[in-house]
């Protein structure tokens, strides 16, 4: 990096040749005129017009001179002045958005500095044994494919309805700092995840058209886009502001309804349906992308949970009874429509599984959802028939499987699917 001296240098020595011992014994007349720090008049001097300026210089000069920088500083969000932790808040603070540090919500930085470390990319997946597969006449059954196709059909929007919801909407409303700083991350994530759909499709070389255009076409895809988009909106209305009880209550159910039921429960059939095919040693490209996903979308999943109690704890008058009822309600209804999902996609009991065994398992999941934003359990009772997908999702092994994944990615191997 270069320091102010080396800069002063650097011009210094380029004046009129570096070569010449006349240059170098003597510094060039601009140097001088820093050093004697004449920097008001100076700028005064760059600003006005010369005879020799061309009319585009002259006119950005003349911009510049009227500009008014008060003006440009006073549109900003929020006040100011510097920055207190206790000024900080999740919605309707006003706080300078621009100020990341100090910050109130370590876990939110935290989050975002695990999602670094856990970049990948699609293209690190070897797939070559899955177009071999997909292509061989008996490699799978046709139930097999058909979890394949649908999965990839539903998943190559539904990241880009996360990803929109996302930019669109929740960054905009969430006024602190270091939680869009993860939003930003988490974006990036989407389009990762997006991509690697895209890639996983060409590989294989299905029909596009058919897979990108299944949520307008098949009746399982549409319903839980359609289900998601109706919470996106009127949030997504640039005009859309929080700060009223009806608004931010508007706000918490778009977190709920994205954090909670498509990242927390309509992504579930599909990743323990391509990472069962995966524990079977069938399509292990495909699968070892969904594990990268899933690894992802925990975290996405943690990050809103820990948004939506940090605005009840902020914000406890928006937490009321209806409320409560709301979000159980979209809970409830976002398992029924992924069971009704894995019925679609499971006509018939296929790699060990079958419909009513998801259905024990998405309620399972609907429990642990209701209970993490501080909701009673509606299927009390209900037990794990996958154990393994916990353990696949485990957060405290996530630094651990990181550091598995570059010591396989160093020597060119793959996940192991026990
Ligand atoms: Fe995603
Ligand atoms: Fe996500």
């Amino acid at each position: 990096m270069l320091s102010w001296d080396e800069f002063d240098e650097e011009e210094t020595t380029t004046a009129p040749s570096a070569a010449t011992p006349a240059a170098v014994a003597q510094p060039a007349p601009q140097t001088a005129t820093k050093l004697d720090n004449q920097a008001a008049g100076s700028v005064e001097e760059a600003r006005a017009v010369a005879a020799d300026d061309s009319s585009a210089v002259a006119r950005a000069k003349q911009a510049l001179n009227e500009l008014d920088i008060r003006e440009g500083l006073a549109e900003l969000e929020g006040e100011s002045a510097r920055v207190q932790v206790g000024d900080k808040q999740m919605i309707n603070a006003r706080a300078d958005l621009n100020q990341l540090v100090p910050f109130k919500y370590d876990w939110a930085w935290q989050k975002y500095l695990d999602g670094c470390a856990n970049h990948w990319m699609p293209q690190e997946v070897n797939m070559t044994a899955d177009i071999a597969l997909w292509k061989s006449v008996d490699g799978l059954s046709e139930d097999e494919r058909r979890i394949v196709k649908r999965n990839l059909g539903f998943f190559s929007t539904a990241d880009s309805l996360v990803a929109n919801n996302l930019v669109l909407a929740v960054y905009r409303l969430i006024t602190n700092p270091e939680c869009r700083q993860y939003i930003l991350r988490q974006a990036f994530e989407e389009a990762i995840h997006t991509h690697a759909y895209q890639y996983c499709i060409e590989s294989l070389g299905m029909d596009e058209g058919e897979i990108f255009n299944m949520y307008h076409e098949i009746p399982s895809v549409a319903k839980k886009a359609s289900w998601g988009l109706k919470y996106t909106r009127s949030i997504s209305d640039p005009t859309f502001q929080t700060g009223t009880v009806e608004t931010d209550k508007e706000f918490l159910r778009n977190l709920i309804a994205y954090y909670c039921v498509l990242e927390g429960i309509f992504f579930y059939c599909g990743f323990t349906q391509i990472l069962s095919m995966g524990r079977r040693n069938k399509m292990t490209g495909t699968a070892e992308q969904f594990q990268y996903i899933l690894r992802d979308e925990s975290m996405h999943l943690n990050f809103g949970i820990d948004v939506i109690n940090q605005i009840k704890i902020e914000n406890p008058h928006l937490w009321d009874a209806q409320m409560k009822d709301e979000a159980t309600q979209m809970i409830l209804q976002g398992t029924q429509l992924e069971i009704e999902y894995a019925r679609d996609t499971m006509p018939r009991g296929v790699l060990g599984m079958n419909a009513a065994m998801m259905e024990d398992y998405l309620k399972f999941i609907a429990n642990r959802r209701l209970t993490q934003i501080g909701l009673k359990e509606e299927y009390p009772g209900t037990t794990n028939p996958f154990p393994w997908m916990s353990e696949i999702m485990d957060l405290k092994k996530e630094k651990n499987f990181f550091e598995t994944r570059v010591i396989e990615y160093q020597t060119g191997g793959a996940l192991s699917w026990d």
